[in-house]
């Protein structure tokens, strides 16, 4: 059985669909904080879930997991990501995403389970000194969000030499896109990643999508970023939970396209699949924000035999379809 923490997420429920699509039976942890009982109810229409409800920052909650169900593996995904939150109240991340997860790395070792793979991100890295950026990129983050990532990449390894837990660490760069068939995908309150935001302004809620500046030293001045679709990143996670089966050893990899598009770019790819005009205005650059982030992937490639099948269009339609959807969605508890 696969313990999911985070399942009721974005990224987390993708990844559970790809477990029950290849057979596993997964338990599904979550607070609810930011993910939602409506994602684990079609979860459980999709395969055999189970269904806890708790909090890693209590550790009888994680325990309870472990006592009740045989576990072989677990995929971590429960944290908080947002980074301007995280710079207002470190507090919160550093409880969450690393105390929290001391919790759950204990119980594992406590009852045997040696394997996880663990959602990490290209905000390890901070302003990048090269790019594409590759797992030896230098790791110095610039907010407590990556901070909070990277003290778990160190208790891991140090949990590796001591006490034999393998884990992989999954580096992801931008992710795109949902559930070709809408079942679940991207639903965060607020929403301050770009894709949705720029879908969102198309639904006449009187907010205009904003682009962050237009004055960085890249092709036309916006931001680049590596999009990746999340339902190839959910593929990674089961190549790498196969890859710690097959060769009980920890690792690190990037995920990302290998290819840089600019907030420009992405926007006039929504144009494009969306067929109609959408209005945008240039605002201040947001604080924080690197210029140009995109990987050399070719680790989870050569290794993982991990490929991304689908295009920024591909992402670009499937999350319309699920913003379309989404009211919907909601309702539907
Ligand atoms: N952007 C806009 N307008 C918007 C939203 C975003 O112009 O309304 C721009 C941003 O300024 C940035 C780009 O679009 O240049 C991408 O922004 P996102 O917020 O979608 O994503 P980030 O690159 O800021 O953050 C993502 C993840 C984080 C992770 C980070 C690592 O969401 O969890 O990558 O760099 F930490």
């Amino acid at each position: 059985m696969i313990l999911i923490t985070g399942a009721a997420g974005y990224i987390g429920s993708h990844t559970a669909i790809n477990f029950l699509n290849n057979g596993y039976e997964v338990v599904v942890f979550d607070n609810l904080e930011n993910g939602h009982i409506q994602t684990v109810n079609a979860l459980k229409k999709i395969g055999n879930v189970h269904f806890v409800q708790g909090d890693l920052r209590n550790i009888s909650d994680i325990e309870s997991v472990f006592e009740k169900y045989k576990i072989d593996a677990v995929i971590h995904f429960a944290a908080f990501a947002l980074v301007g939150e995280s710079v207002e109240n470190p507090a919160k991340y550093y409880r969450n995403n690393v105390f929290g997860t001391m919790n759950l790395l204990d119980i594992m070792v406590k009852y045997d389970v040696k394997k996880i793979v663990f959602s990490s991100t290209c905000a390890t890295y901070g302003e990048p000194k090269y790019t594409p950026i590759d797992e030896n990129h230098p790791q110095n983050p610039i907010n407590p969000y990556g901070n909070s990532k990277l003290c778990v990449e160190y208790m891991l390894k140090d949990y590796d030499v001591a006490y034999g837990l393998k884990s992989i660490r999954l580096r992801y760069f931008n992710v795109a896109g949902c559930d070709e068939e809408a079942r679940v995908g991207e639903w965060h309150e607020p929403e301050t990643h770009l894709v949705p935001n720029i879908l969102k302004s198309t639904f006449g809620n009187g907010k205009k999508f904003k682009i962050f500046g237009n004055d960085y030293d890249t092709v036309d001045g916006t931001c680049i970023r590596d999009y990746v679709n999340v339902e190839d990143l959910a593929e990674a996670h089961r190549l790498a939970y196969k890859y710690l089966c097959d060769n009980n050893e920890s690792n690190v990899f990037n995920l990302g396209t290998e290819q840089g598009d600019s907030v420009k770019q992405v926007f006039d790819t929504c144009e494009k699949v969306l067929n109609r005009k959408i209005d945008v205005e240039i605002v201040e650059r947001r604080p924080g924000d690197p210029a140009k982030l995109y990987a050399n992937a070719s680790k989870a490639k050569q290794i993982l035999g991990w490929s991304p099948k689908r295009t920024l269009e591909n992402s670009i339609q499937s999350a319309y379809k699920w913003e379309c959807n989404l009211d919907n969605f909601k309702n539907n508890v």
